[in-house]
């Protein structure tokens, strides 16, 4: 059976493309390659000695997924595709619901129509808005979203969630990442942003190796042990392991589960700075800022129902991050781009 992923040449789609291929799954990426480049799956065939099938095209063309659908003995969906950059979202939000939230009512549709109920959706720790209490479960309430971008996400998990209600033959996983940062431990494959990245660790990297200046601390006067913000960063490489273990639930189970995926710890702006110095070995210049609109002092995971559920935990450390995510930048200074 063939495992359908949309989004799959994307950051977090490549490396769980990777992690599933290795274990002998066979998958098939669609990915309009919007927002990446098709040299991340040729990347992955190398390192895994498998060639994912990919189809060029866009996950709200309902012709093309009956297409896929009756091409290919798909079983299960795990869907990556999705606009993600959260300022661009707020200048464009018609761009954003459409892709975030259509393609998800198309993919589901053209699933129904084909019998396939098993479906992993990217969702976000951006869900819970600004949360009262730390760390952060699955039944903390969901926030108001300040952002289209945030919006869409909590708009498809309630589209999912009656959905789920309304028919049990659909077994669906909403997985809200907190941060995912680093790379795939050969170096490569990793993150590779267009343009001036929006996200702490890719700016960090591209300071690291003097495509840009200086980091932008975002406000050193919140209420965290050094005044910077805190968040929950995750190894990539464990992000997509969790969607093996989610998938593998949800072929034992039916109705919909929501699952945080974090590692539990917290870290600040100026702990990632030095972490990824300690990894590079040399200073990254910074200047504070003022705080960005939008941003929330503090956010980190109780991992602790993924570990009861899915027998999941992050396994990589901050180190691990780090070295990785350098490994990556400084072998592919230009990202794929590079060749
Ligand atoms: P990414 O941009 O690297 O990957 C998304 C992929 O989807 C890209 O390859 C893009 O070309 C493709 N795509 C976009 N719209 C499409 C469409 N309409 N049809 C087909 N393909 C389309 O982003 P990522 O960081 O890998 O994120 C993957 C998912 O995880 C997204 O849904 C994102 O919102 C979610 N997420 C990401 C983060 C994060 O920090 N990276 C955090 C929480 C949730
Ligand atoms: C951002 C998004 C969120 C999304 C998440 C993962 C915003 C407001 N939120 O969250 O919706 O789910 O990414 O993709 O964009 N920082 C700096 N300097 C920088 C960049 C960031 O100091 O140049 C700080 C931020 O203030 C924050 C931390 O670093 O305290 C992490 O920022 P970022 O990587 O953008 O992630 P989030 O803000 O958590």
């Amino acid at each position: 059976m063939t495992l359908l992923i949309t989004g799959g040449a994307g950051y977090i789609g490549s490396h769980t493309v990777l992690e599933f291929l290795s274990t002998g799954q066979d998958v098939l990426v669609l990915d309009n390659l919007s927002n990446s480049s098709q040299e991340s799956l040729a990347r992955v065939a190398a390192l895994t000695g498998r060639t994912p099938a990919f189809v060029q095209g866009d996950v709200r063309d309902r012709a093309l997924l009956d297409q896929l659908f009756s091409r290919h003995a798909i079983s299960s969906v795990v869907h990556f595709a999705g606009l993600k950059a959260v300022g661009e979202s707020v200048r464009k939000p018609l761009q954003y619901y459409d892709n975030n939230v259509t393609g998800t009512l198309v993919l589901c549709q053209a699933m129904a129509a084909a019998g396939v109920y098993h479906l992993v959706f990217s969702s976000s720790a951006t869900v819970y808005g600004d949360p009262a209490d730390m760390p952060i479960t699955e039944s903390c309430p969901t926030g108001r979203p300040t952002n289209p971008y945030g919006q869409s996400k909590l708009m498809v998990e309630q589209v999912l969630q009656d959905l789920a209600a309304a028919d049990p033959r659909w077994s669906i996983a909403l997985l809200r990442y907190f941060n995912p940062v680093g790379a795939h431990a050969s170096g490569r494959i990793g993150e590779d942003p267009h343009g001036i990245p929006n996200n702490l660790l890719p700016y960090i990297s591209q300071v690291a190796v003097g495509r840009l200046p200086q980091v932008s601390v975002f406000g050193n006067d919140y209420p965290t042990p050094d005044g910077t913000g805190v968040r929950d960063y995750i190894h990539v490489v464990d992000l997509a392991l969790g969607h093996l273990a989610a998938l593998n639930y949800l072929q034992q189970h039916t109705g919909l589960q929501t699952w945080n995926l974090g590692t539990g710890t917290g870290y600040s702006v100026l702990d990632m700075i030095h972490a990824f110095e300690a990894a590079c070995g040399h200073p990254i210049p910074y200047a504070v800022a003022p705080r960005r609109p939008g941003d929330i002092a503090a956010c980190w995971a109780d991992p602790g129902k993924a570990a009861r559920d899915l027998g999941w935990r992050a396994q990589r450390n901050l180190a691990q991050m780090m070295a990785d995510a350098w490994r990556w930048q400084s072998g592919n200074p230009d990202g794929y781009a590079g060749g």
